[in-house]
């Protein structure tokens, strides 16, 4: 069994989580489950970033002990993750013992073999990023860009990290691992920042300054640069599973793609002794009407209200479906009903009552067995082989889709197949055939219950990944318990004669309709 070890970025604490925050965890979880079906052994870690000046600044606005403000808080990032069915291994928080316990192994261990000096600085500083800017950094006119937030002058001793006497190393690295960042372009990006040269990367903040950190075990009038701190998490939780860390892959948004992931981090590991992640995954933003949706900008949706309204597969569904991973999409509320109305409910949720009904009406409930050549027997051809060669081709395409991650394209094949099978019903028209008296007629009706079950079974099961409980919910009715291979589910076979299905599933129901709008207030 192979072991697939995958992990999201670790959020911030110093806010609720919010539909971007969902939308990682769903692919996240959306890859380690396509693992999983796939054979792997899958170890699947998320978790939360504790330390460092916007969770300090944030506990003090509310007036309490940061400690406090973050299990707080945390605790809101762990309830979120059973509300959208992640099925993570483990969660890991910054302020662990563990974590802190590798942190500072690591930097004694880097110091100890002289990676890291101290020296003066002097320079500008962004305290919103917690990161030292230069001039290049500066806008045309001079002054700092808004993500930077207010900068300010400083003159202070710190420690620093060699970062740039590995960057040929890192440059070389990335020419003979083509693979290791996803998209492909984004990988172009990185080499492209590495261009220009790297400066040595600035590892501790004065305790004055930052006291809400991990403490230098070499200096303890320091504590460690956050995202020195933070990125070793994907390292700490694994540290006594060497099997589990070889196959690590990182998914993030594109914003700490450049530098911290794709440049802090590999080297990192390299003057650490330790292998690097296998790859890099690098998600787009979800945008509202063109901006990034963030809680600064205060345009961030609360995933748990879209849950609570259409159910936690529905709102999964429509984060796989409608993102490109590596692109940006906007949300709008509009595009989601478009989805929910057409793809689930009018598409999938039909052709499930469809059987249901008509399995129930016309075979007593019991899926029968199908009669090759029944079509053409009445003179109607062969739609059944046209349907089953759709599935063959769509199921062919399928995985490989996914195994690139291109899972919406993947979904889409899916629902295309689903679309030419409620066609087919209606070419079909079972309730005429059911008329009949004709054995030709009540053959071909037996083969269409047989072959719209199993063209259920098999979509459904495509789509387990994304939507485990309703394929989980579909199963059930279908009264179908799958195999333990899931490979082999995606055969078009006949696993489904004889199975007593039940009478009748909801599923998608109708959103409720907008509330009305408040009358024009009369003039005069
Ligand atoms: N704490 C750091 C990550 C450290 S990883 C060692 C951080 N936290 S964050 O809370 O700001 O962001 C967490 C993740 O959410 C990031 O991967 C980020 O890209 C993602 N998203 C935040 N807003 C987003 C959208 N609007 N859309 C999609 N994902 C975005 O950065």
């Amino acid at each position: 069994m192979k072991s697939f070890y995958i992990t999201t970025a670790i959020d911030y604490v110093n806010g609720s989580p919010h539909l971007g925050h969902a939308y990682e965890k769903v692919l996240t979880d959306t890859i380690a489950r396509f693992r999983r079906q796939m054979g792997d052994r899958v170890h699947f870690l998320t978790g939360v970033d504790e330390h460092g000046q916007k969770v300090q600044a944030s506990a003090k606005k509310k007036g309490i002990p940061p400690q406090q403000f973050c299990d707080e808080v945390s605790e809101e990032f762990r309830a979120l993750l059973p509300q959208l069915n992640i099925s993570n291994d483990d969660f890991i928080r910054t302020t662990d013992e563990r974590h802190k316990k590798v942190v500072r192994a690591v930097l004694q261990q880097l110091f100890d073999q002289g990676e890291i000096y101290k020296a003066e600085y002097q320079g500008f500083y962004s305290t919103r990023q917690e990161q030292f800017l230069q001039e290049k950094d500066r806008l045309e006119d001079g002054t700092w860009p808004e993500i930077f937030g207010e900068v300010s002058e400083i003159v202070e001793s710190n420690y620093f990290f060699k970062l740039k006497q590995y960057q040929a190393w890192l440059v070389d690295f990335l020419a003979t691992n083509e693979n290791f960042i996803f998209p492909a372009y984004r990988q172009k990006q990185v080499q492209e920042f590495l261009k220009e040269p790297l400066n040595d990367l600035c590892i501790s903040r004065p305790r004055e300054r930052l006291e809400w950190g991990i403490s230098l075990p070499f200096d303890d009038g320091y504590v460690t640069y956050v995202w020195f701190d933070a990125l070793l998490n994907y390292y700490s939780a694994v540290v006594d599973r060497p099997e589990i860390w070889a196959e690590a892959h990182h998914v993030i948004g594109k914003d700490i793609l450049v530098p911290p992931h794709a440049v802090y981090w590999p080297i990192m590991l390299k003057a650490a002794g330790i292998s690097l992640p296998k790859g890099i995954i690098a998600h787009g933003w979800w945008m509202t009407r063109g901006a990034k949706m963030s809680k600064s900008t205060g345009n961030a949706l609360n995933p748990l209200d879209l849950v609570a309204e259409f159910g936690t597969d529905a709102f999964r569904y429509f984060l796989i479906r409608e993102m490109n991973v590596g692109q940006d999409s906007d949300f709008t509320r509009e595009q989601f009903l478009v989805r929910y109305t057409s793809e689930l409910a009018n598409n999938l949720g039909n052709l499930v009552n469809r059987t249901l009904n008509m399995t129930t009406r016309f075979a007593a409930g019991v899926v029968p067995a199908a009669e090759v050549g029944a079509g053409e027997a009445t003179g109607a051809g062969d739609l059944e082989k046209v349907l089953q060669d759709l599935w063959t081709k769509t199921r062919d395409e399928f995985i490989p889709q996914c195994e690139g991650y291109q899972f919406h394209t993947a979904l889409e094949r899916v629902m295309v197949f689903l679309t030419e099978t409620n066609a087919y019903i209606e070419k079909r028209a079972p309730w005429k055939l059911g008329k009949s008296t004709e054995a030709k007629d009540l053959a071909l009706l037996r083969t269409v219950l047989a072959t719209i079950a199993e063209a259920l079974r098999l979509a459904v099961a495509a789509v387990q990944h994304v939507m485990p409980s309703t394929t989980e919910k579909i199963n059930a009715v279908l009264g179908y318990t799958p195999g333990a291979v899931w490979r082999d589910e995606l055969t078009w076979g006949s696993k489904l004669t004889g199975a007593k299905v039940a009478g009748a599933l909801v599923l998608f129901p109708r959103p409720a309709p907008p509330e009305k709008a408040p009358a024009p207030v009369k003039a005069g």
